[in-house]
């Protein structure tokens, strides 16, 4: 089968899209597709998530589980039976590129997902990787694996970078709605992978090759890491000089032209910002070339919880009161607003440093009613319920994750401390200190 076939059946929908990873990226991706009429089958390694699809329940919070039920009613189904891989037209890679313990990338789960899918790899297939990685991850080490198969890449199988774009829980864009970029290893499977995705998205932005495609993902979160912590920097500026740094934000973005903002907090959480920047980093040194923009902004930003922690010390202090021994209310724990993702939340590095000084912890979040289980870290302890009584009873509330389902003004009537971590108060109240 050439590439031509491959389109058409990818076109008239006829194509049975793979989904390898049914996490945060692969499950709105399966959605989409299973919405506009193909048939879907997600593959994991984890069974409760093929257990939970086809129950019709959802495992990740913003996603309904009408959702699901819809889409399995479409025909999407999930199976942990990797030999069903060779019913896909498509395969779709969604799985996580973390960081090692040495802060190296951790390119395990995409290899082992690539050799476990190669023995049901043929003629006539597309494989798509959407995890984040380095510039060369496609075409150094899943394009060796699959041609050892005996397959050739843009002859008879065919093989794009994609990057996943998702900002969970933004209402403003979905998947259809956020621009995909697309690299193919050649033309051939450019064009395939242009109409694998111009199906379900409203536009696909094509560049001229897998490693674009790879760097394009990386700059975008580079960018992001580099003004995270150049606004962080500032905000402790301005603290010092007593500035508002909200204020200040607020009134640049007053320009039309020339400016982004961004807003400091106490820290860089999420899968992404803080880990994918470091994958290039370590690339980049193969070519002998040092991203000091990178580690210096890794460096502001991973400083930050420490500055967080100064600021309750000093707030408490003015209560004459020392962190050991005193109740703290962490008020979020999810790495950003009205999500449940708790991964590399600085909110959690907080919890952890305020309790190495003798702080008694607790947290409240509506999106994480128990503490989960975590790699780096262990609390046993459940959401605390917010209300005048409880919140009484702690010597400093701190504001970690900005949720709106948070009652502000009712917390700050009663809570002794506040410290802001994310400009929530704007300076309004008395007890409330920024962090
Ligand atoms: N979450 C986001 O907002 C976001 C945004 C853009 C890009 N990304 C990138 O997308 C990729 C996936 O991230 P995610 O947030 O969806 O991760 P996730 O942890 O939510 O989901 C990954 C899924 O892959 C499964 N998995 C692990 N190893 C596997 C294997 N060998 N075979 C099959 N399945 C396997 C896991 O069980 C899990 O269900 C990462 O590279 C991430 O950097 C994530």
């Amino acid at each position: 089968m050439d590439h031509r076939e491959l389109i058409q059946k990818l076109t008239d929908k006829s194509a049975i899209i793979g989904i390898v990873g049914l996490g945060y990226v692969g499950i709105p991706l399966a959605l989409r597709y299973a919405e506009v009429g193909y048939k879907v089958l997600g593959l994991d390694i984890d069974d409760t998530k093929a257990e939970k699809i086809a129950a019709g329940k959802t495992y990740i919070k913003h996603i309904p589980d009408a959702a699901i039920q819809a889409a399995v009613d479409n025909g999407f189904e999930a199976t942990t039976d990797f030999s069903r891989a060779s019913e896909a037209d498509a395969l779709i890679l969604c799985v996580p590129t973390p960081l090692d313990t040495h802060r190296e990338p951790d390119l395990s789960f995409v290899l082992d997902t690539m050799d476990s899918l190669l023995p049901y790899l043929r003629k006539g297939q597309v494989i798509s990787l959407e995890s984040t990685t380095y510039p060369g991850t496609t075409d150094e080490e899943l394009k060796p694996r699959i041609e050892s198969t005996g397959l050739k890449v843009g002859e008879n199988i065919f093989l794009v970078y994609s990057p996943e774009r998702e900002d969970p829980g933004n209402p403003d864009f979905h998947t259809r709605t956020i621009p995909k970029v697309c690299g193919g290893d050649n033309e051939n499977c450019q064009q395939v992978g242009v109409a694998l995705y111009e199906q379900v998205i409203d536009q696909v932005v094509t560049v001229s090759s897998t490693r674009a495609a790879e760097m394009t993902k990386l700059l975008e979160n580079i960018h992001r890491a580099v003004n995270i912590g150049l606004v962080n920097e500032m905000k402790i500026v301005a603290d010092k000089m007593g500035i508002d740094i909200y204020e200040v934000i607020n009134a640049a973005a007053t320009k039309p032209f020339g400016f982004v903002p961004y807003y400091p907090g106490p820290g860089l959480g999420g899968h992404c910002i803080p880990i994918d920047p470091f994958y290039l980093t370590w690339k980049a040194r193969e070519y002998g070339i040092n991203t000091r923009f990178i580690e210096l902004a890794g460096e502001v930003n991973s400083a930050m919880p420490q500055y967080v922690v100064s600021k309750v010390i000093h707030g408490l202090n003015r209560h004459k009161k020392a962190i050991n021994g005193s109740r703290i209310l962490m008020l979020g724990i999810a790495y950003k607003k009205n999500v449940d993702d708790m991964r590399e939340s600085p909110s959690v590095e907080l919890m952890k440093l305020m309790q190495e000084q003798g702080a008694e912890v607790s947290y409240s979040d509506p999106y994480v009613p128990a503490f989960p289980k975590m790699r780096r870290y262990h609390f046993d302890l459940q959401s605390v319920e917010l209300n005048a009584e409880t919140i009484k009873q702690f010597d400093c509330v701190v504001v970690g994750t900005n949720h709106d389902d948070f009652d502000y003004d009712m917390i700050a009537d009663v809570a002794a401390l506040i410290v802001d971590t994310r400009g929530v108060y704007k300076g309004k109240r008395a007890n409330v200190i920024n962090a």
